[in-house]
């Protein structure tokens, strides 16, 4: 059966780079892989007396299934002023709840940041992998994923451009490949 990787984009904006990277990566899943675009777009903000007075929103309950469901994460995260935009923290934090309960725990990842700047997005990539090593995800080191002026990556009607970017990114998914392997199941 095929494994299947959440592509979980950081950004619920319509014309968003991290959601037309999160389209291009899902394109390039091996065989016997099955990448699937997870949407963070109901989650309300997260509210701890939701899960402490059994008022959990239908959205938390669907996303937590689905995540439960999954087998690794590619996490492709904006920055926000030299961090992780605030819907893909709280996608984390409903996650990881209630206390005990982590749909993340255990399962292999990935990060890969963007920004049309030079930095593509550092300070958001390892504040997030700051949180993934507390949720026990064991996140892909080599190779790091800064994607830089990722304004001048896509065509018009929003496909990856060919090019270096691409390969790039083809990498780096197989190398999330060998990772996941390596890391299922520990
Ligand atoms: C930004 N942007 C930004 N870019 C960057 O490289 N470093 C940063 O710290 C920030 N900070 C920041 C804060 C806020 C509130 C916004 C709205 C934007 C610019 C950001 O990279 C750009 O808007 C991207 O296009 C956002 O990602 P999506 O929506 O295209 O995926």
């Amino acid at each position: 059966m095929s494994k299947v990787i959440g592509i979980i984009a950081g950004s619920l904006r319509k014309e968003s780079f991290s959601k037309k990277l999160a389209k291009a990566v899902q394109d390039m899943a091996p065989e016997g892989f099955d990448f699937k675009i997870i949407r963070l777009d109901e989650l309300l903000v997260y509210n701890q007396d939701f899960d402490d007075n059994n008022e959990v929103p239908p959205a938390y309950v669907t996303f937590r299934n689905e995540v439960k469901q999954l087998d690794g994460f590619i996490f492709i995260t904006p920055e926000y002023n030299r961090s992780v935009p605030a819907v893909l923290k709280n996608a984390l934090d409903i996650g990881s709840r209630p206390y005990g309960k982590s749909v993340w725990d255990g399962k292999p990842g990935a990060i890969f940041s963007n920004s049309p700047g030079a930095v593509g997005g550092f300070g958001a990539n390892h504040h997030l992998r700051q949180s993934l090593v507390f949720l026990n995800i064991p996140v892909m080191q080599q190779p790091e994923v800064y994607l830089a002026k990722i304004n001048d990556a896509f065509e018009e009607n929003g496909s990856i451009k060919e090019g270096a970017t691409k390969e790039f990114i083809k990498k780096a998914v197989d190398a999330f490949i060998v990772w996941f392997n390596q890391n299922k199941n520990k």
